[in-house]
């Protein structure tokens, strides 16, 4: 069985649940999410066969770039709650077996972090200074950035400082928002700072962190220029090659220093990866032994709806990490990505990070791409190792593309000045309860960012007394993934299918699955889960079944 606090490597078998906080439960009625709204909600988890939680940034934070612009890294924002409601989560969390991952996020803070206010304040030349990665800008007045790389979120990636009495001054950088000044982790300082709240989180009782940007820590000495190839004009996530920025080698001390503070606190507390490494054999280098335990599985996410893409990224996923290890950690959704049920149903998706708005052409196809997004899951939740879910994946919920301009709130929206619309529309407010104010998300009806008219449909009160609900099929796929332990199990591959279908063998479980045009004959065996309702014989396309023999 792959449940079980005890074991102490749960990880990998695990499913966790990813909690984006401010739009999960708002208890308060303020339109945002919060702590006490997330305890409220718990015994709907359990009920769904997670293993843990991650909680997505609660910290103090002017939510520049929703709470990835930490001001202070062991306190929780007031919008979001108390360190006390935070114990009583982990606690309830406890009491419901589930664990409890949190987010790190060391590769910048926010600008109105007190380091560096006061990195700010101390002037050029200053120890202050050092913590972050100010530098002098180029040409005879400075008024060239130091080097030409530019943000994830578009733009430069420097920003000129202005002293207080109008002369201008040093630029930092900021891989992200001008809001997320860099750290500098060549700095003792900043290391000690990071040790002391990795273990501040740990007595409070955590299971783990997923850690932002994990790739990005570490720059190359002497900061080199960087131009990415000309399909790539922001520095993606992902750049191919040697990015002065990306995956430098340095990175991994950090991690096999926190690997070793989290094993004071015994066997079995977690890192998780976020890091958009490729190729494989490069990730697997985050979950060697001595690192972390866990990296997402970017490349499964990014796959297209094509049967030889998606069975070459499970190959390919399972002998980097077997190479280390590591179990895998599957991945289709998150707060970052356009919605797989949308996703799925766009060939091909825009970019990560560009997102969908109501200019997008042509549109999502809603139906296909759902049957396509339970499909892909149902695939996913057969493979061993551990799985991540993102909340309202388990309802069906497309991307939300008719947000207006002025409901937006992610910086890449207005770092592009409106071109690129970014992750909005995959963090709208979860409905409950179709009748409820808000669809239950909030007492008042409010909610941060719209809510869609059509969602009433999709609430998880509709979907719990629809037997071919979205939400039933994630629940007993997900029962049906313990009974038969197919997180701890091996794959065979299966021959003698077309070349758009995936077949394989999981234990006592065949699963199938058909992303062709054309309906697929069945072998024989129990249906004891499919994607859509199908007959014992055949398989149509954009659905998978699982056949117990
Ligand atoms: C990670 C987060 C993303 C955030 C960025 C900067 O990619 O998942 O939401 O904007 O880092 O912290």
């Amino acid at each position: 069985m792959s449940n079980g606090r005890l074991a102490s490597d749960w990880w990998r078998s695990a499913v966790i649940y990813q909690i984006y906080p401010r739009s999960f439960a708002d208890s308060n009625g303020d339109g945002l999410g919060d702590l006490p709204g997330i305890i409220g909600r718990l015994p709907q988890l359990r009920e769904l066969f997670v293993d843990a939680i991650w909680l997505s940034p609660f910290y103090t934070s002017p939510q520049h770039d929703a709470g990835y612009d930490v001001a202070d890294y062991c306190d929780v924002d007031p919008a979001f709650g108390t360190l006390a409601d935070f114990d009583a989560l982990v606690a309830e969390s406890k009491r419901h077996d589930l664990r409890v991952i949190i987010d790190l996020v060391p590769n910048h803070t926010s600008n109105e972090h007190e380091w560096f206010k006061a990195a700010v304040a101390a002037g050029p030349g200053s120890v202050e200074r050092s913590y972050y990665l100010f530098r002098d800008g180029l040409g005879a007045d400075g008024n060239l950035p130091p080097n030409n790389w530019q943000s994830v979120f578009g733009g430069p990636a420097w920003t000129r400082l202005t002293a207080p009495d109008g002369t201008p001054e040093q630029w930092y950088l900021h891989l992200f928002d001008s809001s997320q000044p860099d750290l500098d982790w060549t700095s003792e300082w900043v290391r000690e700072q990071f040790r002391e709240i990795l273990r501040f989180w740990l007595r409070r009782g955590v299971d783990g962190f997923r850690v932002d940007v994990a790739h990005g820590l570490a720059k190359k000495p002497g900061l080199p220029d960087y131009t990415p190839p000309p399909s790539d004009e922001t520095a993606s996530m992902t750049s191919p090659g040697d990015v002065p920025f990306w995956a430098q080698p340095a990175v991994h001390e950090i991690y096999r220093d926190w690997h070793r503070i989290l094993e004071e606190f015994g066997p079995d507390r977690i890192l998780c990866a976020e890091a958009w490494v490729e190729p494989l054999s490069k990730l697997a280098y985050w979950v060697r032994p001595d690192e972390m335990q866990q990296a997402f599985n970017f490349t499964f996410l990014e796959a297209s709806w094509s049967a030889p893409a998606i069975k070459q990224a499970i190959v390919d996923s399972l002998a980097a990490f077997e190479s280390v290890g590591a179990a895998t950690t599957w991945v289709l959704s998150n707060h970052d990505v356009i919605r797989h049920a949308s996703r799925l149903g766009m060939t091909p998706p825009p970019p990560q990070g560009e997102g969908i708005g109501p200019r997008t052409e042509p549109k999502p196809d809603e139906a296909l791409g759902l049957r396509r997004a339970r499909a892909d899951t149902l695939l996913m939740l057969a493979l061993p190792g551990s799985a991540y879910l993102y909340q309202g994946e388990e309802l069906g919920l497309p991307e939300v593309t008719e947000l207006p301009d002025s409901a937006r709130q992610d910086p890449t929206f207005f770092r592009n000045h409106g071109k690129l619309y970014g992750r909005d529309g995959c963090r709208v407010p979860i409905p409950w309860e179709a009748d409820a104010p808000a669809y239950g998300f909030s007492p008042s009806g409010e909610s941060w960012l719209p809510q869609p008219k059509e969602w009433a449909r999709l609430a998880r009160d509709r979907q719990e007394a629809d037997a071919q609900s979205t939400l039933r099929m994630y629940r007993d796929a997900l029962g049906l993934r313990r009974e038969f332990d197919l997180a701890g199990g091996t794959i065979e591959w299966l021959d003698g299918y077309p070349d758009d279908v995936i077949a394989l063998r999981n234990g006592a479980v065949t699963v199938i699955t058909n992303a062709g045009d054309a309906a697929v004959a069945l072998p024989t065996g129990t249906i004891v889960q499919a994607s859509e309702p199908i007959t014992a014989s055949e398989l149509p396309p954009n659905a998978t079944v699982w056949l117990a023999s």
